[in-house]
């Protein structure tokens, strides 16, 4: 899937992001390509502007000021990590909310069986458990049939065992429907287990692009593939992989089956080619 993504052109292109509410900047400078039917992963520590970068690519961000290009396709979802649902609507009206046409009453009752809640169209929010209110949020998105899906930490309020159903869930949906997709996570292995690519975010700029698909079929090469990419970026995140801090500047992870090609500060963006040797500075 991978390699037909990077010959298309991307559908959402930022070029020279700046935001700030402050006199701080918050992003000082994003670039970003994301092309059709591509999944992205942005990851970041807490507060390096995750959130602002979703909410200006949804125009959503009227409270800050900054300049840059930004292009998305018109067709845009948001999913939030409170499903925002309608208290005072059953399920199926707050997945139709805001749908016209005549077919939007079929379309609405799709969507809920794609996300499993077939049957539930009756119900009311408070009925539904965490899960099943988030499924219902992201069936409201899909249903507008979106070319770009904004997720930011869409499952950060989920116990564990549920947000390993929606990552089968997501990646199934994102599968058929191949809309772009940014997903916005500060856990790293729910980036490996549905991004294509995972971005992440540092000093308010893009620090590293590293591919994710396609992970080997062969188990064990899959594993120690998984393993590699786990600490490299739990490397740039500065966490070690038992989540503490990272101490000192870390050795290239796996020399095998990656090289981490510059790692010294300040840095243009480090883009990771997975086996292939390639290297790209952005
Ligand atoms: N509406 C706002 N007003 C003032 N400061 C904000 C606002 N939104 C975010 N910030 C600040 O911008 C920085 C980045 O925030 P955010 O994008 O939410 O980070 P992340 O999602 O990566 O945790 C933080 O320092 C945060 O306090
Ligand atoms: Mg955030």
């Amino acid at each position: 899937m991978a390699a037909d993504i990077r010959e298309m052109s991307p559908i959402v292109k930022v070029r020279g992001l700046v935001r700030r509410f402050t006199l701080k900047g918050v992003l000082n400078g994003v670039d970003l390509d994301i092309r059709k039917g591509e999944f992205v992963a942005l990851l970041g520590r807490s507060g390096s502007g995750k959130s602002t970068l979703l909410r200006a690519l949804a125009d959503l961000d009227r409270e800050a000021v900054g300049s840059g290009e930004i292009v998305v396709p018109e067709r845009l979802s948001v999913v939030f990590q409170d499903a925002r649902l309608l208290p005072w609507k059953r399920v199926l009206d707050n997945v139709k909310l805001g749908l016209t046409g005549p077919d939007a009453d079929v379309r609405a009752r799709c969507a809920l069986e794609d996300v499993e809640l077939g049957g539930r169209e009756a119900s009311w929010p408070s009925e539904l458990s965490g899960g099943e209110q988030q499924r219902v949020a992201l069936a409201r998105s899909l249903v507008r049939e979106p070319e770009f899906l904004l997720a930011d930490e869409p499952f950060g309020a989920l116990d564990a065992l549920t947000r390993i159903r929606m990552h089968e869930l997501v990646r199934r949906l994102a599968a058929r429907r191949r809309p772009a997709v940014l997903l916005v996570t500060h856990d790293v292995d729910e980036a490996i287990a549905l991004a294509d690519r995972a971005i992440v975010l540092d000093d308010g700029r893009v620090r590293a692009d590293i591919p994710i698909a396609p992970l080997p079929l062969e188990p064990s090469l899959r594993e120690t593939r998984r393993a590699a990419l786990r600490s490299t970026l739990l490397e740039l995140l500065g966490v070690g992989q038992d989540g503490g801090p990272l101490e000192p500047p870390a050795e290239p992870v796996d020399g095998a089956a990656l090289r981490v090609l510059a790692s010294s500060r300040p840095s243009p963006i480090v883009q990771l080619r997975l086996g292939t040797g390639e290297e790209v500075f952005g």
